[in-house]
């Protein structure tokens, strides 16, 4: 069966300028200031990023967090370079080759935060390789804890932008992927920057196998709303359920956790790639 097209990679040229830079209007490179919004591709922990396409992405993520504890940036320097996922280098075929041994089936998911329910998916799903995108060094440095303290083999990571992974996997390489609670950069000003939009449909119905699943959550009503308006008006999708109690098989989530004490009630959108 022919895989899904390339559709959604757009490839507009231009060079990355790495995190903390901008253009300016002559082409030259400012600084940012720590914590304000790059209108660049960025990928934080300066990891590396494909060279095709969007080089003028809005980030869709603020830094934030602590600095790493000694022993976490001693084992993020360890173990980091061996699970980084080699974004400069042609993905292995099958994609599952990343994963020492191989597994079948592999399965992403963007914005982990602080690994939660990567993690958890991880333990549950041995047979499954599993890849992690996010740019928070907080989480990633907790993802590599757990990594090494349960010798999990079936975890890979991007320290960075999740959308740099789409552009770089195969077609139809995932049999699931998930975006849960996404930042719902509720101002209106802020709307282009938030990650679940059409264009990041495009590049997952490209990746995901036919009738893969897509989990998508968000307690943040108008992001809902927005995220069904988009799956509606891609034909690679079809919602099959939206629930406002997590299926039994979907891990719980630190964000979710802080949204429900907060009286907010998340939404559960399961999605499938025709
Ligand atoms: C509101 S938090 C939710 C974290 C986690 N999913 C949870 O439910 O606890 C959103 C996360 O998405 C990450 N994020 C935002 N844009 C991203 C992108 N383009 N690629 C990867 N991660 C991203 C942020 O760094 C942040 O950790």
């Amino acid at each position: 069966m022919q895989g899904p097209s390339r559709r959604g990679r757009k490839s507009r040229g231009g060079s990355d300028t790495g995190e903390g830079t901008r253009r300016g209007p002559g082409g030259e490179t400012k600084p940012v200031p720590e914590g304000s919004l790059a209108t660049v591709k960025t990928d934080a922990a300066g990891a590396a990023a494909p060279g095709r396409g969007a080089a003028s992405e809005l980030q869709t993520y603020r830094r934030r967090g602590r600095p790493l504890s000694t022993a976490r940036r001693a084992l993020k320097a360890a173990l980091l370079p061996r699970l980084a996922l080699p974004l400069t280098e042609p993905t292995p075929d099958p994609l599952g080759a990343l994963f020492d041994p191989p597994r079948a089936k592999v399965w992403l998911e963007i914005g982990f935060g602080a690994g939660e329910h990567l993690l958890a998916q991880a333990t549950a799903n041995a047979t499954v390789g599993f890849i992690g995108c996010e740019p928070f060094e907080g989480g990633i440095a907790k993802v590599l804890a757990a990594v090494e303290a349960h010798a999990l083999s079936n975890v890979r990571l991007h320290a960075g932008d999740g959308r740099h992974v789409l552009r770089w996997l195969p077609p139809a390489s995932l049999g699931r992927a998930f975006i849960l609670f996404p930042d719902p950069w509720p101002k209106r000003r802020h709307l282009k920057r938030r990650l679940l939009n059409a264009a990041t449909l495009g590049l997952l119905a490209c990746v995901l196998e036919p009738a893969a699943e897509l989990r998508l959550a968000s307690d943040d009503a108008d992001y809902v709303e927005a995220m069904l308006a988009d799956l509606a008006r891609d034909p690679a999708f079809e919602v099959t359920s939206v629930q406002r109690r997590r299926p039994a098989d979907w891990p719980p989530t630190r964000y979710e956790g802080k949204a429900k004490e907060q009286g907010r009630s998340p939404r559960y959108i399961l999605a499938r790639r025709r």
